[in-house]
């Protein structure tokens, strides 16, 4: 290479270095240029092979390229630094993502949010009570005589001050009458508290939805209709609703109502324990007694009222074989629900 040659090469390289793209694009250049083994360490070499009368030119010209390689690296680098920084983007998109684990609503609450928009669309809204409850609420005012085998210490957990832990959401159909004249339409969901040894079918707290309507003119078929539209809006359109005659101290007459088992659809499974209905609560219209210690006019008035086990729903809506499943707080379990 002669001295004309290496201002080519200069002009070349300096070109080159200002459209470096990247970091990474300087480095190479770097190495390329004024590495160790790089393109200006073999220009020096050429020294030697150069007339002794231009020597002290060349050298002095690839002096001059020498820093002006290294001036034009310094000053890219800063330059694509100074960018980086600005805009943020000091970024390894090739590096994987963080995953966020976003949380989600428990199989409960959807249950419970899911009773809620349903009962809604007829009308009724959501009522709160208390978890600590009175005897009165919880038993007296429902008509359950101080000899009921409910009110128990088997039954019921009874604190020291004398109010209890409420057995049932019940007691929030008192609270709601004791303050409200009829039309009244609520459901009430909260969890209920009965001194039940674990297994798979029962928890010591689990979790119910009380459904109250009273207004002139209530009749069973009212019931019957509406548990049957909440069935089949919950549950799908094939679901079967049955409902067994049976007895609650605050509703006369009272039943019983079954779900037909979503899991089998009726033909027997684990989750149904073979047979085929799965029991959801208790309902029934509200006995006139209780209307009376509320002071709602029962020649006037006449209401239903009906219970929800939100496990049961759940369970059978989802096809989860153990209660204890919805306690457990497993991430395995919990992240199936959307
Ligand atoms: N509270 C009753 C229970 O827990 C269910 C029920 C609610 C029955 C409303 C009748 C009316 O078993």
């Amino acid at each position: 290479m002669n001295v004309q040659e290496l201002s080519t090469f200069q002009v070349a390289a300096l070109a080159e270095i200002a459209a470096a793209g990247t970091l990474a694009d300087v480095e190479t250049l770097r190495i390329k240029y004024i590495g160790r083994n790089g393109l200006l360490q073999g220009i020096m070499q050429d020294l030697k092979t150069v007339p002794p009368a231009d020597r002290p030119e060349f050298g002095r010209q690839a002096n001059v390229l020498k820093q002006a390689l290294g001036e034009a690296l310094d000053q890219r680098r800063g330059a694509l630094q100074a960018s980086a920084a600005q805009t943020g983007l000091r970024l390894d998109t090739t590096l994987p993502g963080l995953w966020r684990g976003l949380g989600r609503r428990h199989p409960i609450t959807c249950v419970i949010e899911e009773v809620a928009r349903i009962f809604s669309r007829l009308g009724f809204t959501v009522a709160d009570g208390p978890d600590i409850e009175t005897e009165y609420h919880n038993f007296d005012a429902l008509n359950t005589p101080g000899d009921h085998p409910s009110r128990d210490i088997q039954d019921t957990f009874w604190l020291e001050s004398g109010e209890l832990l409420r057995t049932q959401t019940s007691p929030v159909q008192i609270r709601v009458m004791e303050r409200q004249q009829p039309p009244i339409r609520i459901i009430a969901p909260g969890r209920c508290y009965r001194r039940d040894t674990t297994d798979a079918t029962h928890s010591a707290n689990f979790h119910q939805v009380e459904g109250l309507y009273v207004d002139r003119r209530v009749s069973m078929a009212d019931l019957k209709g509406d548990i049957t539209f909440f069935a089949r809006e919950m549950m799908g359109a094939d679901v079967k609703v049955r409902f067994r005659p049976h007895f609650f101290p605050f509703t006369e007459p009272s039943v019983e109502y079954d779900f037909s088992c979503h899991m089998c659809h009726g033909r027997g499974c684990r989750v149904c324990k073979n047979s085929g209905w799965i029991e959801i609560s208790g309902a029934g219209m509200v006995d006139p007694r209780v209307f009376k210690i509320v002071g709602i006019d029962a020649a006037q008035f006449t209401g239903y009222a009906f219970g929800m086990g939100v496990e049961r729903i759940a369970m059978i809506k989802y096809g989860i074989e153990d209660i204890r499943h919805l306690y457990e707080n497993d991430l395995r379990f919990l992240e199936q629900f959307a």
